[in-house]
């Protein structure tokens, strides 16, 4: 019975900071932080909703200084993932958020893409999402999404995340419709705490392929029906959707609710640093609370190889 993931599309490369990386690495730059130890820091991960989580992790990101500090993060994620039996994984990088802080683009870019190098020659394969920041403005993302193209970088795409709760999605056109026009596959986060129309959004205005989340779809049968007809990939965190209060619990997730209708819907991490775990934990919790089946959990391993950006042949393999 397949009850493990292989492929994992949402997560946060800036949500896997543990609490031990974050103080090794603010010993490594001479950051000063206001926690005792790694408990410290992790006794105050309690949210009540997305922006009291995105406070602290963007706090957090003051410690990642240099594209060895980059390399470092993505390694010790790729090695997590791979003891969770992840065989692809498509990651987000917020890049804005550290140009933003003065680093050079291409100096966070080279620190990611050479740890999924390496990784890659192991045989966990990879790809590459730059995450455009809502709650900033447009004309940054755009520039983002240049200094993308400029740097050479092997991105595979461009999504976007941070609270939904600011601006319009059509504010993001431009950005979208640059990176669309060179190639680069899209995506974003949209339906997490905002209601089901951002999801039909980010599908007309900003043309992307997945949708991240996307859970408050099931509030509208009628975006039901056309997610379920075309087909579309959304990349659901279940422990995520429970700690940033979006579900009052597992139990009460829609995950299988959205399976049942025949939704195209994948499980993820998100933040597994901060949301009490990677993907194998997402399944082992979701599958217990929601007693799904061992058809459920083949369609999840299924779904997420069919929604996964990768050419024939990577597919046929992870099948
Ligand atoms: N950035 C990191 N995690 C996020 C989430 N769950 N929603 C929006 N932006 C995020
Ligand atoms: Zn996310």
């Amino acid at each position: 019975m397949p009850t493990m993931p292989t492929v994992e599309l949402h997560l946060h490369l800036e949500g896997t900071l543990e609490p031990e990386l974050i103080l090794a690495l603010a010993e490594r730059n001479r950051v000063d932080l206001p926690y005792a130890d790694p408990e410290d820091l992790r006794s105050r991960y309690e949210f009540t909703d997305l922006q009291s989580f995105l406070d602290l992790y963007n706090a957090n990101l003051d410690v990642l200084r240099t594209g060895e500090d980059f390399h470092d993060l993505t390694a010790a994620y790729l090695a997590r993932a791979a003891t969770a039996g992840v065989r692809h994984a498509e990651v987000f990088l917020d890049l804005q958020s550290h140009t933003g802080r003065g680093l050079r683009p291409e100096e966070v870019l080279d620190g990611v893409t050479a740890a999924l190098d390496t990784s890659r020659e192991r045989g966990l394969t990879s790809g590459l999402i730059v995450t455009l920041m809502r709650h900033l403005p447009p004309e940054g993302a755009v520039e983002a999404v240049r200094q993308v193209l400029d740097s050479g970088a092997e991105v595979l795409g461009i999504g976007m995340c941070s609270t939904e709760l600011v601006r319009h999605a059509r504010d993001f056109a431009p950005a979208f419709g640059l990176a669309r026009a060179h190639g680069l596959r899209l995506t974003s986060h949209a339906g997490e705490e905002g209601p089901p129309q951002h999801v039909a959004d980010v599908l007309d205005i900003l043309h992307v392929e997945r949708v991240d989340h996307g859970v408050r779809a099931m509030e509208d049968p009628a975006l039901v029906e056309r997610l379920a007809a075309d087909q579309v990939p959304l990349t659901v965190c279940p422990l995520s959707n429970v700690r940033l209060g979006v579900f009052p619990s597992l139990g009460e997730h829609p995950l299988r609710r959205m399976l049942d209708a025949g939704l195209l819907v994948t499980v993820n991490s998100d933040d597994p640093a901060y949301f009490g775990g990677y993907v194998d934990e997402n399944f082992r919790q979701v599958t217990a609370a929601l007693d799904l089946s061992a058809d459920h959990l083949r369609t999840l391993a299924r779904n997420a190889v069919e929604a996964a950006w990768v050419d024939d042949a990577r597919r046929a393999e992870l099948r």
